[in-house]
């Protein structure tokens, strides 16, 4: 599933024993795995072959430029929520017919960002980017406006709210009806009424994403349904031809072993459903995929500061918390940990929230932030640790350093990427200078 295995009793990132990137990089510390994220990409246009669908990483996930570049060179295109992850997209140079752009709050600036998106030169026309996904009336009237007012046309999907239970944390849910996302079916079809026929901003598409992590394929297997009857009846009655559907992101990830279906079985279930539109139809099929290809591509390096005990509680103090790994304080979120030495008896075989093996102590595993709220594990049984040992916080690559922030003034943690039996550092540690350079910048104006 992903390249970070136990040899020998010592964790490796793929050919690299973590040990050595903790002595030269130190820690906190991300680590990814190239070979992983390949692999789950690959997994991913594999299974969904018979669709042929455009898939867009989601940049949110995991958002480092080497990660970006690694699945642009893979064909990926890419699923942009802000100004900001759209000038990381043109930094790969992806091109715009590659980017889909979601999300509730687009700015004007933004907005204009979007339609003037090129990777060719500054003089070459700009293309802007395939399709903007829009979630209001008052979206869509800004969108057109601003394309009117630069002379410009875009497309658009209409994101829908098919208003189906994902079954994944509050927080994350998405597709149901009292959320923020979307517009529900019965609005879609007043939209394309009002709107359908604009020239400057053709809506052409449908858009859901109904959660994440989905842990099974019925609920897509639901909205999809849902969306293509939406779909019929927009062209058979309404006279609106559909040209592409994206089905967002939400697959899931092994947070413990097996958790997860794999790519090829929510694509199993989805063939079925859209292969006739696709195949026959020109539909075209689009992901936003995030999670299920960073998440178990990377991990979260931690150094055993203390040991305490505080009545029956023990706890091991680590220099990662809720700043480095904001998921379990957030959501409860279960993330795997384990001490990246450890003697045979200790290997870990899967990862599962009960492991079953001997003489394991219960512990909280907590960082050093002053809040109560800094876990990243809480009655988990572990081996014994020491003091500077180091401990692995798995499946940390998505939602992990792109949610981590800077509390209690903690500079950002350095983030590695291992190639076989190379590594390199793709983001240094952030040092106390780059914490404080942009107060010092201003302060420096008034003298
Ligand atoms: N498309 C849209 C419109 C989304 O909102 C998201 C994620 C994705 C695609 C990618 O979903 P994925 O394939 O990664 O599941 N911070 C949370 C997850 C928030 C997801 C936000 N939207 C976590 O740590 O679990």
């Amino acid at each position: 599933m992903d390249h970070f295995q136990y040899k020998q009793g010592r964790l490796h990132c793929e050919d690299i024993p973590v040990e050595e990137i903790a002595k030269q990089v130190g820690t906190p510390t991300y680590i990814y795995s190239a070979s992983t994220f390949r692999d789950h990409y690959r997994r991913l246009t594999e299974a969904f072959a018979p669709l042929d669908p455009l898939i867009c990483y989601s940049i949110k996930s995991c958002s480092n430029l080497a990660i970006l570049k690694l699945l642009a060179s893979l064909g990926a295109g890419m699923d942009v929520v802000s100004g900001g992850e759209l000038y990381r997209a043109s930094l790969t140079k992806t091109p715009g017919s590659k980017i889909v752009y979601a999300g509730v709050g687009k700015t004007d600036r933004e907005i204009r960002e979007a339609l003037n998106y090129s990777t060719a030169t500054p003089l070459a026309p700009s293309s802007g980017i395939r399709l903007f996904n829009i979630e209001s009336e008052a979206e869509f009237e800004n969108i057109a406006n601003i394309a009117r007012a630069l002379g410009k046309t875009c497309e658009a999907t209409l994101r829908i709210n098919p208003d189906v239970d994902p079954h994944t944390h509050l927080y994350t849910t998405t597709g149901k009806k009292e959320t923020k996302f979307g517009v529900d079916l019965d609005r879609a079809r007043a939209f394309f009424k009002k709107y359908g026929s604009n020239n400057f901003c053709r809506l052409t598409a449908l858009h859901l994403h109904i959660g994440s992590p989905v842990y099974s394929a019925e609920p897509y297997v639901k909205s999809v349904t849902k969306a293509l009857q939406l779909i019929d009846d927009l062209e058979k009655q309404d006279n609106h031809q559909i040209t592409a559907l994206n089905i967002g992101g939400g697959f899931g990830a092994d947070y413990e072993s097996n958790q997860s279906p794999a790519a090829i079985d929510y694509a199993n279930a989805l063939i079925p459903i859209l292969a006739n539109r696709v195949q026959n139809k020109n539909l075209k099929l689009i992901l936003e995929p995030g999670r299920s290809i960073a998440a178990n591509a990377g991990i979260l390096l931690t150094r055993v500061q203390y040991l305490k005990h505080s009545g029956q509680k023990r706890f091991v103090i680590v220099d990662a918390g809720m700043h480095t790994l904001i998921r379990p304080a957030l959501y409860n979120a279960f993330h795997f940990i384990w001490p990246v030495v450890v003697a045979p008896d200790h290997e870990p075989r899967e990862r599962k929230e009960e492991m079953k093996l001997t003489a394991l102590d219960l512990v909280d595993v907590v960082g050093p932030i002053c809040e109560s709220a800094d876990f990243l594990a809480k009655n988990r049984k572990l081996p014994p640790v020491a003091r500077n040992d180091l401990l692995a916080v798995f499946t940390a690559g998505a939602y992990g350093y792109v949610m981590a922030n800077r509390y209690n003034s903690s500079p950002l943690p350095a983030e590695i990427l291992g190639d076989h039996n190379q590594f390199t550092v793709i983001r240094k540690r952030e040092t106390y200078d780059d914490l404080v350079a942009h107060e010092l910048d201003q302060n420096l104006s008034d003298e």
